[in-house]
């Protein structure tokens, strides 16, 4: 997620929450997709502007997301990022906002099948990485989706995931789970979901529909539900927190966050007003009652650092 999902917030989380404690388990959450990183012109790309995904900045897999239209761009961006190590690439043709839709970009594109033909057949031979893809139901009518999938069906995609909202809704509404359904029937490649998953009885609902039978889901993609309760991957996978499980995890958390940031070399004011982002975000029983109405308040990394401390 776009400012908020950056390295700094992946790696705390991977460090705190990532492992299962149980014997012989693994991960908790499979990977991460990057924020999208924009496309540039030319036949270089600045370390500066993939900061993000450098390999020595990640504790966690990730998959590198990528936004724009120009195939040939793009394909320079592939090859940077195969020679960084990664082994597949995200296509984002879900972006809603208006300014980078206006550009056909993210979701903009949505309503024009035959760019996002041109794109992949010239992308999918050429590129050093396989691609997935990630859209909406469309831009401005979730049936767009229809031939856009028909275009989507003609290339090997590692996956495509789909979150069932159209561009001009942004985040409003319901995730459209009968129109999703649909969608899952026609689709060749592996089908992510993603949208709305933020609570167990939400999953289990989703899993009861999509989770069995010909047409079955892959996997969950899980954006706002993670940054509200970071325990939530952790339940889903069947763990249980005690309340002193929780206190503790999540202080360990807050803290290794502000750390995080402080180390990326952001100024301690703007990684004071990204950890009040957290904290507006933060929802569930392992938060302190009235924490955030005290964080929101805070102007000085230095009260910040000791409310920390005395967490
Ligand atoms: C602040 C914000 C930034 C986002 N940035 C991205 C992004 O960079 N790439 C992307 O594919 N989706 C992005 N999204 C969309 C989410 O990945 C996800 O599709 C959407 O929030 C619905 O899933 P959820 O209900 O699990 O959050 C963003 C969403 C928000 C709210």
């Amino acid at each position: 997620m776009d400012g908020v999902t950056d390295h700094p917030y992946r790696n705390a989380w991977a460090e705190v929450f990532g492992k299962d404690p149980r014997p012989h388990a693994g991960r908790l959450m499979h990977q991460a997709v990057s924020p999208f990183v924009s496309l540039v012109r030319g036949e270089r790309i600045k370390r500066s502007h993939i900061a993000d995904l450098l390999p020595q900045n990640n504790l966690m897999d990730v998959e590198p997301q990528v936004l724009g239209n120009d195939a040939d761009f793009f394909l320079v961006m592939a090859k940077t990022l195969a020679d960084l190590g990664y082994r597949s690439v995200n296509w984002n043709l879900g972006c809603p906002k208006p300014q980078i839709a206006a550009k056909q970009r993210g979701s903009g594109l949505l309503p024009h099948p035959d760019r996002i033909d041109a794109f992949l057949n010239r992308v999918v031979p050429a590129s050093p990485l396989p691609l997935s893809v990630k859209i909406r139901l469309g831009y401005r009518s979730p049936d767009e989706v229809f031939k856009v999938i028909e275009v989507l069906n003609r290339y090997p995609l590692v996956y495509v995931a789909v979150h069932p909202r159209i561009g001009t809704q942004l985040y409003g509404g319901e995730a459209d789970w009968d129109r999703f359904g649909e969608v899952l029937r026609l689709l060749y490649a592996p089908c992510t979901y993603n949208g709305d998953i933020n609570s167990m009885q939400k999953a289990q609902a989703f899993v009861s529909r999509f989770g069995n039978g010909e047409h079955k889901v892959n996997s969950v993609m899980i954006g706002r539900g993670v940054i509200a309760d970071p325990f939530l991957p952790g339940r889903l996978a069947g763990l249980s927190y005690s309340p002193a499980d929780m206190q503790t995890l999540f202080a360990r958390f807050v803290q290794t966050l502000w750390r995080n940031y402080l180390a990326c070399g952001l100024r301690p004011l703007s990684a004071l007003h990204r950890q009040k982002l957290y904290w507006s975000q933060f929802r569930g029983a392992f938060l302190p009652p009235h924490a955030f109405s005290h964080v929101k308040t805070l102007q000085d990394p230095d009260a910040y650092e000791q409310f920390l401390q005395n967490f």
